[in-house]
């Protein structure tokens, strides 16, 4: 199956220039999602992940899927404000915009072996600061997955020491 072709193109969303990459075609075709969750599962197998950790929204759809498959448990990355316990943060510049990720201080203990898993590499920003975040919290980045990268924006650069996957690229 061509995951590519279950994806939806929009153009100047959110911004002119954007194109952006609309997973919610993907999601809601049974075949599509089970093939996408699947390629991470092969993928992710036999890294004996303790945690896998998603960077909030969209990690969190892959995230605990994948976690499940595995046997691993589930860190979310949130956004500012969300998480109630003690929490570290850690700031960010985005495709369009800027924005800070914060995880909860006891969500790791150190030497766990950690999955990241988002939808997108695009500059590279969320997984970078993901990725600090875990190192802040003596974790592991075993390996990082996503489902699409945006090639042209050289994400994969800003993560050059980590091992990187992602199913589907379009230049930007
Ligand atoms: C999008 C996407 C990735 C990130 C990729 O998330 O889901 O997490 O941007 O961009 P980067 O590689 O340049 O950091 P966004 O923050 O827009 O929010 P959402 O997942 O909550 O929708
Ligand atoms: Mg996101």
């Amino acid at each position: 199956m061509n995951l590519k072709d279950t994806i939806r193109v929009i153009p100047d969303f959110p911004e002119e220039g954007i194109s952006f990459k609309d997973i919610t075609t993907l999601l809601k075709d049974k075949d599509a999602l089970k093939d996408a969750i699947d390629q991470f599962t092969e993928l992710a197998k036999d890294l004996k992940i303790d945690l896998v950790v998603g960077p909030e929204a969209r990690g969190f759809i892959f995230g605990t899927a994948l976690a499940y498959n595995i046997h691993a448990g589930f860190v979310p990355i949130r956004k500012p404000g969300k998480l109630p316990h003690k929490k570290i943060s850690q700031e960010y510049v985005l495709e369009y915009g800027k924005d800070s990720l914060e995880i909860h201080e006891d969500s790791i203990t150190p030497g766990q072996r950690i999955l990241i898993i988002d939808d997108l590499l695009a500059t590279g920003g969320t997984l970078l600061s993901t990725a600090r975040l875990i190192e802040q919290l003596q974790g592991e980045v075993v390996s990082i997955m996503t489902l699409i990268e945006l090639t042209d924006l050289k994400g994969r650069d800003k993560l050059e020491k980590y091992d990187v996957h992602s199913l589907v690229s379009y230049p930007y």
